[in-house]
């Protein structure tokens, strides 16, 4: 088979990410610097300071992916990169950089569509994984349900007609007064296993439209009012609540992320029915994005395939939130392909990048 080196970039959102995978499938390194401490500090994603962030840390991540994989930049065969979607400043700070790269070193570069790269990695792991196959994209900014039928051949069944599964894990964490230095949902997962699942009633949304799209603005909106009238004040840290308080907190997080999670499986459900109807040859459902980490989720869908006789497909923790892997795997598929840039110029004026 061909022996290719690629180098991945990934700079789309929070998260400064580079890796070096071989077409073997083989993860020769894997380095992710977090803005976790920053968004604590200021509640939230500002593009700017975001950018700022990942321009102070991304030389020291690709070098140190670089030395951990034991190459060089002449050993690579490509660099790929996250072009979109994602914030435009923050991209651009890993296009520059795979730019500069790919023109210093004369390599190819891919461009890579970030959602792309969280459904192909899942064929990183599962080598068994063939097209067609359905995957659930589901993190901090998406809500995806797609019907993959080849290499850059997808069909959309399922989109959020207003916020993702993940922004909505972090709302909740955040009213609850959960510890912010890490991201939302991990820390509702923990709190949910204390709780009654059952204790608060939401619904579940979009009951009543028979299709797949998703919507979680509305139960977010439940989930605020619920912790109004519990008078949960997210002011007092979870860590300083009293066991009554605390337990309250678990009830509302465990009760959330049944239904979040509900929402899910019905929409997965009728989206297997539908694409089997039309690709009767699927197997499998993977699930990836950084929503996909929560054991729960995996539990509750790991039940859905299996009424369909299907295979889930569930990249570990580090593969399903955003990573530099991903991209690198991605490019591979792509360049396999054919499917790739030139070298950029090595005169390229900075403001074209
Ligand atoms: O894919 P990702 O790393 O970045 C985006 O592309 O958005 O996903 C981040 C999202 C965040 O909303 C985070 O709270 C959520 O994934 N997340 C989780 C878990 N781990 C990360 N949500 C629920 N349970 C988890 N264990
Ligand atoms: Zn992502």
């Amino acid at each position: 088979d061909d022996d290719l080196v690629v180098l991945g970039i990934e700079t789309s959102c929070d998260d400064t990410a580079a890796a070096v995978v071989r077409s073997s499938g083989e993860i020769l390194s894997q380095v992710v610097s977090s803005q976790a401490d920053l968004l604590a500090r200021y509640g939230g994603v500002a593009p700017k300071m975001a950018e700022e962030a990942h321009s102070r840390v991304i030389d020291q991540v690709i070098q140190e992916a670089l030395d951990k994989a034991n190459v060089s930049e002449t050993d690579l065969s490509a660099v790929a990169v996250t072009i979109g979607p994602g914030l435009s400043l923050c991209l651009r700070v890993g296009v520059r950089k795979a730019r500069r790269i790919a023109s210093s070193f004369n390599l190819p570069m891919v461009g890579i569509h970030h959602m792309e790269a969280h459904a192909l990695v899942a064929r990183l792991i599962e080598r068994q994984l063939r097209f067609p196959f359905m995957a659930l994209l589901i993190s901090g900014g998406h809500n995806l349900l797609i019907l993959a039928q080849d290499l850059g051949q997808y069909i959309q069944l399922g989109t959020t007609i207003d916020d993702a599964i993940g922004e909505a894990y972090d709302k909740t964490a955040k009213w609850l007064g959960l510890d912010m230095r890490r991201s939302g949902g991990p820390a509702i997962e923990e709190l949910a296993r204390e709780g009654d699942a059952e204790s608060i009633k939401f619904s579940i949304p979009m009951k009543q439209h028979k299709d797949c799209n998703f919507s979680y603005a509305g139960l977010k909106t439940q989930v605020r009012l619920a912790i109004e009238s519990r008078k949960i004040n997210a002011e007092i840290p979870i860590s300083c609540a009293s066991s009554q308080d605390r337990s309250s907190r678990a009830d509302i997080a465990a009760s959330f992320q049944r239904v979040a999670v509900l929402h899910l499986e019905e929409r997965c459900e009728r989206a297997i029915e539908w694409a089997l109807n039309i690709e009767p040859s699927i197997k499998h459902l993977v699930v990836s994005g950084g929503v996909a980490s929560n054991e729960y989720v995996r539990a509750r869908l790991g039940h859905v395939v299996k009424k369909h006789s299907l295979q889930l497909v569930c990249p570990p923790p580090s593969l399903c939130t955003d990573n530099g892997v991903m991209v690198a795997w991605t490019g591979i598929e792509h360049f396999r392909m054919g499917r790739f840039d030139p070298p950029p110029p090595a005169d390229e004026p900075e403001d074209l990048m």
